[in-house]
């Protein structure tokens, strides 16, 4: 039998995809992102010069240790010994000596009653945010925070305030607006991603404490670098001796210490609460063995270097004031902060994105960074350093920048 006519007409599409297709097209072509592959010391595929090894960068390895041998070794003999997946939530079967040295170890080196460990950042933010607030609290935010505190913030249905990035005298007007016997909880980073720049901790956590309010700082890229020994900015504020207190650190394992998952650590009190009735802990499989065996090798790193007097967080904190400099010095804008992520700040996505572009060209990866991951109009192109990048580097990658825009002297 012959199909019939209305038998051949495509179905039509459902309204779910209808809304899903409408969004797609009407995404802007300079906001259009694309997965990059891109293989560590290996070239690039969408290199012209074949064979020329991309320079990494753009990603958040600060001190190189995500291929440090005794980090590999000790991921992997974890995983012979325990397998790959922990195969269950940290209640049911998922915990493992690998979990609970490295919970250990990082709650001795930050001077903190306890640490647990998460998957990832992201929803060791998650887990934060809801356990310090609930849908009568009050949330003051700095205008830049990360996505996954946000994120948080809408799954605990508190209300949010957005404060001036690091503008402590803004958030002290916002921390008296709220009702008398409200739950108030502060969120901000020590090292903002995607700014380089950082609050004065020490003011915040005092500002917080003479309010009253939980703060929440997001060490992420702060954590192995800056601070004491690496411990991060917020070292030290941990409410002995009636000092200010930060409620919860959160700190990633996927950037300075070379492996993946994350933690957060505090006192004895927020920390049953959340194994007790924190979501994003309780119904999630525990962090893979071979990578909390990974970041127990990378911390041990860390500390090693500590006590041999050569961290290499001040180490990449002066190569960070010597590239600023550089960059200054060729008329570019002067990436803001101190820390190793260094912004190149030139408004226009289609600039950070030609930058990004020529950058590649010439054998160098730092990456484009967009609206609306960043403010309209603050687009910039992200350089992001790591200690064991080779001489020469900074040459090489203002050689590749060309001419800075309105640039009015002869460029080399
Ligand atoms: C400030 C900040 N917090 C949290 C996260 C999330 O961490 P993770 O990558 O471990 O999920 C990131 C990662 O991009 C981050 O930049």
């Amino acid at each position: 039998m012959e199909p019939s006519a209305s038998r051949a007409q495509p179905p039509p599409t459902p309204p779910w995809q209808q809304v899903l297709q409408r969004q797609l097209a009407g995404l802007p072509e300079l906001r259009r992102r694309r997965l990059r592959s891109f293989e560590p010391g290996k070239a690039s595929a969408n290199l012209q010069a074949a064979g020329v090894p991309l320079l990494d960068l753009a990603s958040n390895d600060y001190l190189g240790l995500s291929g440090h041998p005794a980090v590999i070794a000790a991921a992997q003999a974890a995983a012979a010994v325990e397998g790959v997946g922990a195969g269950a939530s940290r209640l049911v079967s998922g915990s493992r000596p690998a979990h609970r040295a490295l919970e250990q170890a990082l709650a001795d080196w930050l001077g903190r009653e306890r640490v647990l460990l998460f998957p990832s950042g992201f929803q060791a933010n998650l887990a934060a945010v809801t356990a310090l607030a609930d849908r009568h609290s009050l949330v003051l935010a700095d205008r830049l925070i990360h996505h996954s505190l946000l994120t948080g913030v809408r799954a605990s249905g508190a209300r949010l305030q957005r404060f001036g990035h690091n503008d402590l005298a803004d958030l002290e007007r916002q921390l008296q607006t709220a009702r008398p016997g409200q739950r108030r909880l502060v969120l901000s980073e020590s090292l903002f991603s995607m700014q380089g720049t950082s609050p004065e901790v020490g003011a915040l956590a005092a500002l917080c404490h003479s309010h009253g309010a939980a703060l929440l700082l997001d060490e992420a890229h702060a954590l192995g670098v800056l601070g004491p020994g690496g411990r991060g900015l917020g070292h030290g504020f941990n409410g002995q001796g009636g000092q200010p207190d930060i409620a919860l650190v959160s700190g990633t394992l996927g950037k300075a210490f070379g492996s993946g998952g994350a933690f957060l650590a505090g006192d004895a009190l927020v920390m049953e609460w959340l194994l007790q009735f924190s979501g994003p802990f309780r119904y999630t499989t525990a962090l893979a063995p071979p990578l909390a065996a990974g970041a127990l090798a990378a911390l041990r790193q860390i500390q090693a270097l500590e006590r041999a007097g050569t961290p290499q967080g001040s180490a990449l904190l002066e190569r960070a004031r010597r590239w600023r400099d550089g960059l200054a010095a060729a008329d570019w804008p002067r990436p803001p902060g101190f820390g190793p992520i260094l912004p190149l700040l030139v408004g226009d996505a289609g600039l950070a994105l030609e930058l990004q572009h020529r950058l590649e060209a010439a054998g160098l990866l730092g990456v484009a960074i967009r609206p609306p991951t960043v403010p309209e109009g603050s687009a910039r192109l992200r350089l992001v350093l790591r200690h064991n990048l080779p001489s020469g580097s900074l040459e090489r990658l203002l050689s590749a920048l060309g001419c800075p825009p309105q640039h009015n002297r002869p460029c080399s």
